[in-house]
Formats: structure tokens, sequence, C-alpha cells
């Protein structure tokens, strides 16, 4: 099978998979690949965090030009896989001089599947892009064709929790990746001082709970397969929920805005994890850490991109003075795309990773605040 990821989180991804007992797992761009069974393919889906899809292939060839990806997708025995009356949706990524446009790889995959069924029972499947019975995945690379079933159906950063959107929310597996790169699984106070809708706060809890990613989820796309297991599927389930554990830590939020704070509120409750997950109205500027010992802090302040901001300079020192003085002891780890602006943070980030936010290619930096002076701390 092949788990796709965003940039940067294909090693987590494959330590996850290994975690959970996938063999032959390779790290490739964006994607693992690995082994496993009906049953893996049930676990991947619902336990990893990182994975944006599980995809399943069926059948690998070499194609050169418009007829011939016709033709040889039409000698696929869709029937195996799907009725007549049912419903498909294709999706297509290329990277290949012979095909340029993915929708219309996408559109001839539709046709050639269908005018099977057509000429074989006289009913055409139809399309329903939102929650097709089968959802296809067409993958040219340069000559080489590999058509997969998506056992994910929508994209697995839809866990079921984000009822309520803040603007500029961060997706749910890159707000994972980001908590997983900064080596938190539970072991210590966590708090999100600019928490927006709350999605950082739920995956660390979900993370320091090991609550599976996506037990919130009301669908995933095998459960439309013709050998879609009920029995299988629940028993892997329950044994994913057995492996819970209490959260031993504070898990804290803050937001400035009272009505983004009531939407944190309601995605926290739909994630059932009011009881491990506190919010608080505040402003971050001034404000101190919960209590003594050491916090671990993971952001998605403004980039003066999609939420924007009136002195970017100040706002990004504010930060930095805020972390100095009232954070000591603690680390922080905050993501944005303006570079620009971490020059103004005024501390020496002790690491910086590229990640992606979307399309929008951004930082994730890590700094160290030190308890008293940097000397006295290192003695
Ligand atoms: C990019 S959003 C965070 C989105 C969040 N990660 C999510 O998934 O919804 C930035 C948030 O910072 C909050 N904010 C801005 N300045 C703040 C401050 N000084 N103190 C606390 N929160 C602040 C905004 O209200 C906004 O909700």
């Amino acid at each position: 099978m092949l788990a796709k990821t965003l940039f940067g989180f294909e090693e987590l991804l494959a330590q996850e998979l290994r975690d959970l007992g996938a063999s032959q797992v390779t790290p490739g761009v964006r994607n693992v690949a690995f082994e496993g069974d009906l049953g893996f393919m049930y676990k991947a889906n619902l336990a990893c965090r990182t994975a944006i899809k599980i995809l399943k292939p069926i059948v690998s060839f070499n194609v050169f030009k418009e007829d011939d990806l016709y033709d040889k997708v039409k000698q696929v025995p869709w029937e195996t896989y799907m009725d007549a009356e049912g419903t498909l949706a294709v999706d297509a990524t290329v990277f290949s001089k012979y095909f340029t446009h993915s929708q219309y790889v996408a559109l001839k995959t539709k046709d050639a599947i269908v005018d099977r069924f057509r000429e074989s029972t006289g009913v055409r499947p139809s399309v329903d892009l939102d929650r097709p019975d089968l959802r296809i995945n067409i993958h040219i690379d340069r000559n080489i064709c590999t058509l997969s079933l998506d056992s994910s159906g929508a994209s697995l950063h839809k866990r079921g929790y984000r009822v309520e959107t803040a603007l500029a929310p961060i997706s749910e597996v890159l707000a994972a990746g980001l908590i997983m790169l900064s080596g938190f699984h539970g072991q210590s106070d966590f708090m999100d001082p600019m928490c927006g809708s709350g999605t950082i706060l739920i995956e660390a809890a979900m993370i320091a709970a090991n609550i599976p990613a996506n037990i919130n989820r009301d669908v995933f796309g095998f459960e439309t397969w013709r050998d879609f297991d009920v029995d299988l599927y629940e028993t892997i389930e329950e044994a994913l929920i057995k492996r819970i554990r209490e959260v031993p830590v504070k898990i804290i939020g803050m937001d400035k805005d009272a009505r983004t704070l009531n939407k944190a509120k309601t995605n926290i409750k739909e994630a059932n994890l009011s009881e491990f997950i506190q919010v608080q109205q505040g402003d971050f500027f001034g404000s101190e850490k919960p209590s003594d010992g050491y916090w671990h802090l993971v952001f998605n302040p403004p980039y003066d991109e999609r939420l924007t901001l009136d002195d970017v300079a100040a706002f990004y020192g504010h930060i930095g003075n805020t972390l100095k003085r009232g954070y000591p002891g603690s680390q922080a780890w905050m993501i944005t795309s303006n570079e620009e602006a971490l020059k103004s943070v005024g501390l020496r980030p002790s690491k910086k990773i590229k990640v992606f936010n979307g399309k929008l290619p951004a930082k994730f930096v890590q700094y160290s605040m030190y308890q008293g002076s940097k000397k006295a701390s290192k003695q």
C-alpha cells in the first residue's frame, strides 16, 4: 500500500506505520510505501496521524498516449471492485511529459471504467465526487501508470471533530505532524497560546492519550468496498481503543478572541476531550506560564497572510519578549510562513524545520527559554 503525507512528514509516518506493525516500510517523497493485510489497512486509516490517504494499488502498466490509457484502464476487471449501479470518483496525479492535464486523465479513466460496465451490462455507474462507493486514484509518473483504490475516501485530515473553523485554521494532519516533530508525546504540560479553533490542542491531547487519530470520523472509503469486513474492522477499532491511556499532563489553550475560543470549545467537546483540555480567553502577550516547571508550547501565530497584522515586527517581537519573560525553563515551537518576521522575535531558534502550510512554504522553529541565564542553565 501507499500512504500519502505532507512534505517533511515522511519519516514520522514511516515510524507510525512501523509502530503499528507494517512491514517493508519505505519512505518516498510525500508518501510511504508499506505492506500489510486488510486488517492493517483499517488500522492505518484509523490510527495514522500523519497520513492523508491510504491507497491500495491494483495494477500498474506503461502508458505513452491517451488512447493507450483508455484501453488499458478499460481492461481492468472493475466488476471485481464495484457494481454497475454503484458510484465512483477518480482522482488523478500526473508527472509526465506524455500527459499534462490531470483533470483530463481523470476524465479518460472514468470514461473507460463507465464504458466497460455499459458495454457488458447496459448499465453505467454514475459519478459522485463527495461520497462515491469507490474512489479510484490514477497516478502517472513519466510513462508508469498506477491505478489504486483509495481506502480512506475523503482525506484523513477530516478527523470528524472540527465542526467549527476559525480564520486560518491549521490542517489536522499538519498539526499532528508538527507536535510529533516537536518531540511531544504526552510527557509534559502542553500549551497553545494562540489556539484558534483548537486543532493543535486536540491533536496534542489525542497524542498524549494515545487516542486513534480518526476515531471520531464517520466514514472511510473501504466501508463501501465489496470486501468490507465489519467484524474485522470492529475488532481492530476495539484493540486500538484499549490502548488509550490517561492524560497525565495539563493541556491548555489561550486565544484573545472570545468568539474563536467558543469554536475551540465546540470542537474540543466534539472530540470528547473537554475533560482533558482547558481553554481560556486571554492575551498571550504579557502572560506567564500557568504553573512552575517545564511547559511545551506549540503554536501557529498569524503570518500576516490570511490573518493580517498591523505591525508584524512588533507582533513577533512581543512573542519573543513574552516567551523570554513569562516562560523560562520551557520550550516553544512555532510555525510561520513569514521568515522576515522571525527576525523580530529576538530569540535564536535552536531548530528550524522546513514545512508547508497548505501551499505556503513555512518554517517550524524551536526556541528554548532558559531558566535564569543560559550559563547558569548549562552549569
Ligand atoms: C492562525 S490562528 C490559529 C489557528 C489555529 N491553529 C487553528 O487551527 O484554528 C492565530 C490565532 O491567534 C490569535 N491571537 C492573535 N494574537 C493573539 C494574542 N496576542 N494572544 C492570544 N491569541 C492571539 C488569533 O485570535 C487567532 O485565533
